[in-house]
């Protein structure tokens, strides 16, 4: 059986909020600029939780119901580790509880899209892990490689985490994974290291010409795959990094924009974990009934960009 199941989602950002005025009084910057050119109006930025923390305790909401010793294995996708070794997903799983039994933990880079390719790297593990269950996670603390007096990016980023469980079940997945590494625009060398150069920084401009042109590539490729059409999706739940780009997306497609969850405005870009964490809201929210199709895209530094779709249950 190749297709999953959604068992369940869990979702986690620090209470301490950095909102635009705040920034205004760090950089030279404005609310006005940042709505209009971001749709971004507050992110959630770590006072003393680190990745690992807020990725257990996403974890935790996403695990509460469901039987424990079923899962096999831990995907953590982040580009902020607290360690290079152990992985976050090792520490996990001791902080969890599941050293108990045998799981396979690792994490996964791949920036932005370290969701959509640690959901497609699960659904292949449990095709050959039968009744086995996989905890997937997107966990960032962006804030601690972030440059708070660059307005370039300062004002772009966040903190945050979000879980999903799932099995194999029969629920429809299909995926597509893509990855450009002779283009260079992003660079994040160094964690837990506040000199200068060891801070993210980004070609905003190039990032999202990219960005606009691979997320409907992606959602065709995925549409193209499964024979769908686009009034087959109940949601496109696109990586949170600028309304403009998923406007651009939605017009661009002649789709309805209610089909294309934003969270971004609470949260700010928090790269891996911003696909969970949404899907988390929406599945707290109510808004995801049995048999909704979700498109997820993600893009990214590496370059790395691509979509995945499931099938909720
Ligand atoms: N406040 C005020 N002015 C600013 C700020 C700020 N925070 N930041 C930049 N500016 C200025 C620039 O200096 C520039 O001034 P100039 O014209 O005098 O040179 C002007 O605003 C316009 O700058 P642009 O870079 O052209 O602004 P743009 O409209 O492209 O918006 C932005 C910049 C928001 C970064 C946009 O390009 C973007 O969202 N890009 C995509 C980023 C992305 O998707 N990242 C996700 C993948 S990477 C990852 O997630 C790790």
């Amino acid at each position: 059986m190749d297709g999953i199941k959604v068992l369940s989602t869990g979702y986690y950002a620090p209470e301490n909020i950095l909102d635009n005025f705040d920034l205004e009084k760090m950089v030279e910057t404005s609310d006005d600029w940042i709505v209009s050119r971001t749709g971004i109006k507050k992110r959630h930025i770590s006072k003393g939780e680190d990745c690992t923390e807020m990725a257990y305790q996403a974890a935790l909401q996403a695990i509460e119901k469901i039987d424990k010793n079923k899962i096999g294995i831990i995907i953590c996708a982040t580009m902020t580790p607290d360690y290079f070794t152990p992985s976050t997903a090792c520490l996990l799983q001791e902080r969890l509880g599941l050293n108990d039994h045998e799981v396979m933990c690792f994490d996964l880079s791949a920036a932005c899209s370290g969701f959509v390719y640690a959901l497609t790297v699960a659904q292949a593990l449990l095709k050959n892990t039968k009744d086995k269950y996989a905890l997937v996670v997107g966990s960032e603390e962006l804030s601690k490689i972030i440059d708070f007096t660059d307005r370039n990016t300062c004002v772009l980023f966040g903190d945050g985490a979000g879980a999903v469980v799932v099995s194999q079940g029969d629920g429809l997945f299909a995926s597509y994974c893509n990855s450009a590494g002779n283009i260079g625009a992003l660079k994040a060398p160094a964690i837990n290291n506040k000199e200068d150069n060891h801070y993210l920084t980004m070609a905003g401009q190039e990032v999202f010409k990219f960005a606009v042109k691979v997320i409907p590539e992606s959602i065709n490729a995925i549409l193209e795959k499964t024979g769908l059409e686009f009034d087959d999706i109940a949601y496109v739940v696109c990586h949170q990094a600028n309304y403009r780009i998923i406007k651009n997306v939605y017009k661009k497609m002649k789709a309805e924009p209610e089909k294309f969850y934003m969270n971004l405005q609470e949260y700010g870009n928090t790269s891996a974990a911003s696909i969970p964490l949404a899907l988390g809201e929406m599945n707290a929210k109510g808004m995801l009934k049995s048999g909704d199709k979700i498109i997820c895209v993600g893009f990214g530094g590496g370059l790395t960009w691509g979509a995945t779709l499931i099938e909720w249950s």
